[in-house]
């Protein structure tokens, strides 16, 4: 066959070759799709009780839980850094865990003050509180339980409050991570009847049961304490369609932007939310997804800034507005430069 080959037969390309606009790195730039920015990145934190504290989490090398102040210093990098948003998780203190979840709506919880200490401090960045009951609760579960039962109605009731107590510390957005169902319209009801008109919900609108939150449940503590799994609430992953449905009815609950998660593993899903609805999406590089990079480049398997730039492009790509994602302020420094 090959050495029946020859330069003639290449007639069928009719002048057509696509590699003519990747020969050089200016070409390669004037024809680059996605670009990605800081203003692209939100940075998720890990807050603990303390002063000038901070600990390692072990499933996620060179990820710190810090406490207030330093949360605040954080603040103050990112902002410098350009990145438009924080998203706060706090690491409650075992003792203020309870089957009721009673923390998750104290004025004065280890996220409210994290969230007051930076409003003050760093009040042009904008603060992203996740409003779910894990983080909170002495089962692990993102809602109440009674009798092995997630409750839905109750759990809502719950997060309301929770999400008020967050706006009234100074969250700008309040983010619903728990996937009952009917929580954006109450949380929206609520915020409005006390006049946060001007808080906005993302919404984790399709969030998957997924074994890619591992290390995030050591870094706040509840996954030791988690019995079962999230399966009754959060979506199987054999689904997509039913991703759709979910997305819509928190937009139509109110939600002013919604996100999928996991990311890597779910970019299917982000372009089918993006083909379908007309609202910012983000999408989330979970802790596993984080773990496998950062473990994967420490066992020399990958290039682990390439890893990180090829990773966050592709969600762009897939067509999020943004990305949750541990690398933000590294990448952030990185493409300011
Ligand atoms: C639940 C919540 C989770 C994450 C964010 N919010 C874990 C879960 O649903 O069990 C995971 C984020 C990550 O893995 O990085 N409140």
């Amino acid at each position: 066959m090959a050495e029946h080959w020859n330069k003639h037969d290449m007639d069928f390309l009719g002048g057509r070759r696509l590699r003519r606009s990747r020969r050089t790195e200016w070409s390669r730039a004037m024809v680059r799709e996605t670009v990605l920015t800081p203003a692209d990145l939100i940075w998720p934190l890990f807050v603990i009780e303390g002063q000038n504290e901070k600990t390692q989490i072990k499933s996620m090398p060179g990820v710190e839980r810090l406490s207030v102040d330093l949360c605040v210093e954080a603040a103050r990098a990112a902002r410098d850094a350009g990145i438009p948003a924080l998203a706060l998780f706090p690491n409650t203190p075992d003792h203020l865990r309870s089957e009721n979840a009673a923390e998750a709506y104290n004025p004065d919880n280890l996220m409210c003050r994290a969230l007051s200490a930076i409003k003050s401090a760093v009040p042009d960045i904008g603060l992203i509180a996740d409003v779910a009951l894990d983080e909170y609760s002495s089962d692990g579960q993102d809602g109440l339980v009674r009798d092995g039962e997630i409750l839905n109605d109750e759990t809502i009731t719950v997060m309301a409050r929770s999400a008020i107590v967050q706006a009234k510390a100074g969250a700008d957005i309040v983010a619903p991570s728990d996937m009952m169902d009917g929580r954006v319209g109450a949380i929206r009801a609520v915020l409005d009847g006390e006049g946060f008109d001007q808080v906005q919900i993302m919404s984790y609108a399709a969030k998957y049961a997924s074994c890619f939150y591992g290390p995030f449940r050591e870094a706040v503590g509840s996954g030791s304490r988690l019995r079962g799994d999230k399966r009754t609430y959060q979506m199987d992953f054999a689904n997509s369609d039913e991703a759709l449905r979910e997305i819509a009815a928190d937009i139509e609950e109110g939600a002013d932007s919604i996100m999928v998660k996991p990311g890597l593993p779910y970019l299917d899903i982000v372009r089918r939310a993006k083909d379908n609805f007309n609202v910012p999406i983000y999408a989330y590089q979970v802790s596993g997804e984080y773990a496998m990079i950062e473990f994967a480049a420490a066992a020399g398997a990958l290039d682990r800034t390439r890893a990180i730039h090829e990773s966050l492009h592709a969600f762009k790509r897939a067509g999020a507005n943004g990305v949750l994602t541990y690398f933000a302020l590294e990448v952030a420094r990185e493409l300011g430069r």
